[in-house]
């Protein structure tokens, strides 16, 4: 009964704060005083057993230091404030909160996105975002003047150069040149980065957006690899359960090329505004490299195949928090921000 007493006390001790020296005064008299908790709980005490008061010596004792500790703390705080009120200064005003900041949506989207594919083993590559000719478009079997060069509309900076013209980079696809071009298969890798197209900026498109890039190569790599890998990635990104289609598609690097789709991850295949009623939405693009790429950058296409596969952060994001527009994710206005914590934080 005194040993619950006393932890009852002692909790009550411990959230004990004040500035105020009328306060304090009653906390000492209400504990430490004459006729305090410190002195009744003494005298009870006197009456217990001798086998409990060999346990409860020791409690007590540690219990009266507090009380006085606490006072001692309360009091010399006092001191300071006294001294700087002296000074025109109010110690006791609460200070300016500051706010610590949050991760940017696509930032976390990415992590997410890397994390997933580091546990299949792809590691991260980079490169740069000015690009030439040549990484960009050539070695990844763009013909000259061929109408596959308008799908990406460019900003060009500057014409002529030992690699052709110099451009914003359209694709991390040619980061998977450079990979290529510096190394000796296997090759297991995604490649995340900002890209750049010529596009008026309105809220559904915009002259800069992110991508997750993909890139495997080895011998016998196939097709069902392809699939596997995607279909694995799309539960672990939008739980177990998503569907997956592939529709056959176009891209100059790629033979044969696809475009994936997922069932959507807001109405679940029933039929809303974001899959316009289909049940499904496009997440990326795919395919199985085509040899033409592999010669370009040194790889023998008779040993080697690999698959590729490249997509879109914004439109990953949108999907899992349905953001429209967007124009959101680069005009950082903190009141969208803040809204995207992140398990870091
Ligand atoms: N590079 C393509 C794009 O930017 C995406 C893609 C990558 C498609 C790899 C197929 C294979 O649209």
């Amino acid at each position: 009964m005194l040993q619950g007493k006393i932890t009852q006390y002692s909790e009550e001790i411990n959230a004990f704060f004040t500035t105020n020296a009328n306060e304090l005064e009653q906390f000492r008299i209400r504990f430490l005083g004459a006729k305090g908790i410190i002195k009744d709980i003494f005298e009870e005490f006197k009456s217990v057993s001798p086998e409990a008061k060999r346990v409860l010596g020791k409690v007590l004792n540690q219990f009266k230091q507090l009380a006085e500790d606490k006072y001692q703390e309360l009091k010399d705080q006092s001191a300071v404030i006294e001294v700087a009120k002296d000074n025109g200064m109010d110690l006791t005003l609460s200070g300016e909160g500051f706010e610590i900041g949050s991760r940017h949506p696509l930032a976390l989207v990415r992590r997410e996105i890397i994390e997933i594919f580091n546990k299949l083993g792809f590691v991260v590559e980079e490169g740069p975002e000015i690009e030439d000719d040549w990484h960009n478009f050539s070695a990844l079997n763009f013909p000259e003047e061929h109408p596959a060069r308008d799908m990406q509309d460019t900003f060009f900076i500057k014409k002529g150069g030992e690699n052709g013209d110099i451009a914003l980079r359209t694709h991390t696809s040619s980061v998977q040149v450079r990979m290529m071009e510096s190394g000796k298969p296997p090759f297991r890798a995604i490649m995340p980065g900002r890209v750049y197209r010529n596009e008026a900026i309105s809220a559904r498109a915009h002259c800069f957006f992110h991508q997750v890039e993909g890139l495997y190569v080895d011998e016998n790599v196939s097709f069902a690899d392809l699939k596997q890998t995607l279909f694995y990635f799309v539960q672990e990104l939008y739980g177990e359960g998503t569907k997956v289609r592939f529709r056959p598609s176009y891209f100059p690097f790629t033979e044969p090329s696809a475009e994936m789709d997922i069932s959507c991850t807001i109405c679940k295949g029933a039929g809303c505004q974001m899959c316009k009623y289909s049940g499904y939405v496009e997440i990326l693009g795919c395919g199985m490299v085509d040899p033409n790429v592999l010669e370009n950058c040194g790889i023998d296409s008779k040993k080697y195949s690999g698959f590729a596969f490249g997509m879109g952060i914004e439109r990953i994001a949108n999907l899992k928090f349905e953001i429209k527009d967007l124009r959101l994710f680069s005009e950082n206005d903190t009141r969208f921000l803040k809204q995207y914590k992140s398990a870091l934080f």
